[in-house]
C-alpha cells in the first residue's frame, strides 16, 4: 500500500464540531467553569461505544458544553487543521452546526468569527486552502434553519454551502426544500447528509428538493438500481465514511462496507472522515482502512484522492493544480 498520508487529498466531509479530541475538551472545560459528566478522559472515552447516529449524537452534543468562546472555536479549527496537515490534506470544506450552539445562548458571530480566524491562517500556516459548509439540524424545526440562515446571511462571504445533518430518520429533506430554496437564491450551494441511516428516496429528495452539488454518505443509494443509475450518469460525488459507518453500525464490519461496489458501478466516491475525534481515525486512517478490508489496489486510492480534489467546490484550475499534485507525490512515493 502506498502511504495514504503521503497522496495529497481534500477532505470534503469533516464536522468541526467532531474534530473535539477528549483531552481539549476537558481543557475547554477547565478553561471555562464547565462540568462534564465524566470524571476523567479514560471515562470520556469509555463511552464512546456507539449502536447507532442517535448514540453517537447524544456523547457530540454533550461534549460542546466545552466550548464557549470565539477563542475555543479558533482552537478547536486549528487543532484540526493541524492534524488534517499531518494526514496529507490540502484543501477541507468544513461542516459546522451553528444551531447546537445559538441553543446553548452563543451568538452566530462568535462561532463563526473563531472559525474564520483559524481559517485564515490555514493556507500559511499549515498549507491547506478552506472553505466552510454551514448545516442545518435536521431534528430541529424548519423556521429554526431558516433563522439560522438570516444570522448567516452577513457572513456570505465566508460560507460556500449550506447542509443538512444530525438524526436523519424522520427528518428526510422535504422537511427543509424552502429553506434551501432560500439558501440557493442568496448564493450558497448545497449539500446534505442522505441515505446515512436513511432510505434511499432521502436521497431523491436531497437530490430532486434541495438540488445539492454532493451527497453527504449515501451508502444505502446501493439497495435502489435506478438511483445508482442515476448517481453514476450525473456523477453527482458522494463523501463517504468508511470508519464512521462501522462505528455507527451502519456496516458491521469495514468488510462489509460497499464503497468498493459503489466504486465499480461508477459512482464518485470519495473518502472522509466524519467525525474523526470520535471514530478512531482521521482522513488518511479511513484510507488505509478501506485499502485493507477491501482489497483496494493503490489505483484505488489514487482515484479516490483525484475525486476527492473534482468533488471539491474549487475552481477547475484550482483542481488540476491539485490533481498534478498528486501525480508528483505518486512519482515520488
Ligand atoms: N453530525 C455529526 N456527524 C454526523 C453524522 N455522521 N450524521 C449525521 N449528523 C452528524
Ligand atoms: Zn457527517
Amino acid at each position: 500500500m502506498i502511504d495514504t498520508r503521503a497522496l495529497p487529498k481534500a477532505e470534503l466531509h469533516v464536522h468541526i464540531e467532531g474534530t473535539f479530541e477528549p483531552a481539549q475538551i476537558f481543557e475547554f472545560a477547565q478553561r471555562n467553569n464547565v462540568k462534564l459528566a465524566y470524571p476523567s478522559v479514560a471515562a470520556l472515552e469509555e463511552a464512546y461505544k456507539f449502536t447507532d447516529l442517535q448514540s453517537f449524537l447524544n456523547l457530540y452534543y454533550a461534549a460542546m458544553a466545552a466550548i464557549r468562546t470565539e477563542r475555543d472555536f479558533e482552537e478547536l479549527a486549528t487543532a484540526y487543521l493541524q492534524r488534517a496537515q499531518s494526514q496529507g490534506v490540502k484543501h477541507a470544506e468544513i461542516f459546522f452546526d451553528p444551531q447546537a450552539h445559538l441553543e446553548r445562548g452563543l451568538s452566530f458571530d462568535t462561532v463563526i468569527n473563531g472559525l474564520w480566524a483559524a481559517l485564515q491562517r490555514s493556507s500559511s500556516d499549515f498549507g491547506i486552502t478552506t472553505a466552510l459548509i454551514m448545516c442545518f439540524l435536521r431534528d430541529q424545526p424548519e423556521a429554526s434553519a431558516m433563522q439560522t440562515l438570516e444570522f448567516a446571511l452577513p457572513h456570505r462571504d465566508k460560507i460556500i454551502a449550506v447542509g443538512l445533518d444530525s438524526a436523519e430518520l424522520g427528518n428526510p429533506p422535504s422537511k427543509f426544500q424552502a429553506v434551501f430554496d432560500r439558501a440557493r437564491a442568496a448564493g450558497f450551494l448545497t449539500v446534505a447528509h442522505a441515505g446515512e441511516e436513511g432510505p434511499p428516496e432521502y436521497v431523491w429528495e436531497a437530490l430532486n428538493l434541495l438540488k445539492v452539488s454532493r451527497v453527504d454518505h449515501g451508502v444505502r443509494s446501493m439497495e435502489d438500481p435506478m438511483l445508482v443509475k442515476h448517481l453514476a450518469q450525473t456523477q453527482i460525488p458522494l463523501t463517504v465514511c468508511p470508519l464512521s459507518n462501522v462505528r455507527l453500525r451502519v456496516v458491521d464490519r469495514m468488510q462489509d462496507h460497499p464503497l468498493k461496489r459503489m466504486m465499480d458501478a461508477g459512482l464518485r466516491c470519495t473518502v472522509n472522515s466524519d467525525d474523526p475525534a470520535y471514530f478512531g481515525g482521521y482522513v488518511a486512517d479511513n484510507y488505509s482502512a478501506v485499502y485493507d478490508a477491501l482489497q483496494l489496489t493503490d489505483d484505488d486510492l489514487v482515484q479516490l484522492a483525484r475525486n476527492s480534489f473534482t468533488s471539491s467546490f474549487m475552481d477547475d484550475a484550482t483542481k488540476q493544480r491539485y490533481i498534478d499534485e498528486i501525480d508528483g507525490a505518486v512519482a515520488a512515493i
